[in-house]
């Protein structure tokens, strides 16, 4: 199962998540990014696949409301509409 390296990679970055928030550190997952420009701009090797851009840094200010639901973008959703039996 070769996609569990891709799998291990995510399960770093969610514990990198953890460890951060736990100290104040936030993260942001860029994800609007082409994957193609960010290896040139990096000169990877050519078999390397692009997961994830991280920003971590003390925010400014912090908000138990997420940023989307605070610019109303998109608003939390009962779990019975995300999550079937
Ligand atoms: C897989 C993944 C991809 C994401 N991609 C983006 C992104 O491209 N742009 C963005 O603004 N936030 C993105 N996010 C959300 C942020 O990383 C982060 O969750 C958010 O900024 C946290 O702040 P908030 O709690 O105030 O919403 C992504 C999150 C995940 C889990």
């Amino acid at each position: 199962m070769p996609e569990m390296i891709e799998y291990s990679a995510v399960t770093a970055v969610h514990t990198i998540w953890l460890a951060a928030r736990s100290q104040g550190i936030g993260v942001g997952w860029v994800s609007i990014l082409e994957p193609a420009a960010v290896a040139a701009i990096l000169d990877v090797p050519a078999d390397w696949k692009f997961i994830a851009y991280l920003c971590l840094g003390f925010p400014q200010a912090e908000d138990d409301l997420p940023d989307l639901a605070r610019k109303d973008w998109e608003q939390r959703q009962p779990s019975a509409v995300v999550l079937r039996r």
